[in-house]
């Protein structure tokens, strides 16, 4: 199998047929493809046709070839997944996370860029219900096409038609530049909230759950990035591909990122720092009793001091504060020598431990000025990729 493998999913609409052009015309652009139609499909393109255009074996349901399990197999050696023509029926299957045929089975443990080609009737695609199942899987970073306008079956015209091949394509393209544009890239990522540790059972730390720094190392790996990521108490697992470095104290924290700022090309300081630290840890129990104030003393400002020596580095620095205050947030860039920052609005108690972010991003360019860009509630995932869209254009 080559690293430019996709599955063709297929789903139960007359355009069904005309994926079988857009199936030649990524093997022409040298794309291995598997075919993985619905079952109801079949009834417009048949097996043997997918067959002999794609010279594999197709299947549509997780009872054929059992032995190969070919949602798991299919989902792990696939570069990029395309769904064209998904149905109404097919686009809610994908956004319920149901898995009932192959294709939706293999979807659900496909962890790689999905592009997703609606056709259907007019008044299904502008129901509530497909504009909320596309909203919520463009939230969860699929990339959902907006269908064209035309004739459709019938005599109807309106917007539903199957965009043509050629704007198919150029949208693949799109997502297949950026699927390696960080390839050779270094980045540093810190992500979690750290702890500082007043006697062996007692600490002061705070709500981060570690999910954006988690979301950008994601991201960041999948766009050929090599990123280190350096998480504070958090539950969540290792990435596979992300080397993951765990720590507890903003201390350690700094140490890790100290010694490897300058091998870096990117930071992306996402981890909730404690300002202060207990100026003497208890190495015993400390009784109610004996509990009053507990005197502190500062942390380091770890991106402020790391990021006095950069060279060539892009800094992107983040500030949850619970009013959006762009001015504040413009002190602390200059304070922290930050290019890019996130101004991540935390009032109400949605966002920490949440797959959700709204805020606003702020951009310094070569003359000094700051450019802001306000992100309306969107997941951490689709706001990963927009930061690391940003930092790219300063990379050059
Ligand atoms: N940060 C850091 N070291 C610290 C504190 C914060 O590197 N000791 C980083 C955070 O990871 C974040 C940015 O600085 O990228 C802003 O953090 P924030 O808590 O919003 O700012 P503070 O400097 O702590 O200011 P304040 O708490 O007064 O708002």
């Amino acid at each position: 199998m080559s690293a430019r493998e996709v599955v063709l999913g297929v789903g139960g609409g007359i355009a069904a047929y005309k994926a079988c052009d857009l199936l030649r015309r990524l093997q022409d652009a040298g794309f291995g493809v598997t075919v993985v139609p619905t079952p109801s499909s079949l009834h417009f393109v048949g097996k043997a046709t997918w067959e002999a255009l794609s010279g594999r074996p197709v299947t549509t349901t997780v009872w054929e070839r059992v032995d190969e399990v070919r949602h798991v197999h299919l989902a792990s050696v696939s570069n990029f997944n395309i769904v064209a023509p998904a149905t109404a029926d097919l686009i809610a299957r994908i956004a319920q996370g149901r898995a009932d045929d192959l294709l939706t089975n293999t979807l659900l443990a496909s962890t790689v860029p999905t592009l997703i080609v609606p056709a259907m009737h007019p008044a299904m695609w502008a129901s509530s219900a497909t504009q909320s199942n596309v909203s919520l899987l463009r939230s969860r970073g699929y990339i959902v096409m907006e269908p064209d306008r035309g004739r459709l079956t019938g005599k109807d015209v309106g917007v539903g038609r199957f965009p043509e091949t050629a704007r198919i394509l150029e949208a693949f393209k799109e997502i297949t530049e950026r699927a390696n544009d960080l390839s050779g890239v270094k980045i540093l990522i810190t992500a979690g909230g750290t702890r500082e540790m007043i006697d062996p059972i007692r600490f002061i730390g705070n709500k981060s759950s570690g999910r954006q720094g988690y979301a950008l190392a994601k991201a960041a790996m999948k766009r050929g990035a090599e990123v280190t990521l350096i998480l504070a108490n958090s539950s969540l697992p290792d990435l596979e591909g992300v080397t993951t470095i765990r720590v507890d104290s903003a201390d350690e924290m700094y140490a890790q990122v100290s010694s490897r700022f300058l091998s870096c090309d990117l930071i992306a300081m996402s981890a909730a720092v404690a300002d202060a630290k207990p100026a003497k840890f208890s190495e015993s129990k400390i009784k109610k009793g004996a509990l009053s104030a507990i005197e502190l003393l500062p942390n380091k400002d770890i991106i402020a001091t790391v990021a006095k020596e950069k060279k060539h580095q892009i800094v992107i620095a983040f500030a949850a504060e619970t009013s959006l205050d762009i001015s504040e947030a413009e002190r602390k860039m200059m304070v922290k020598s930050a290019d890019i920052l996130y101004l991540n609005d935390v009032s109400g108690s949605e966002i920490f431990g949440s797959e959700q972010t709204q805020g606003v991003i702020l951009t310094s360019d070569i003359s000094g000025s700051i450019h802001h860009q306000k992100i309306d509630r969107t997941s951490k995932d689709t706001l990963s990729d927009l930061l690391l869209d940003q930092a790219l254009s300063k990379l050059g």
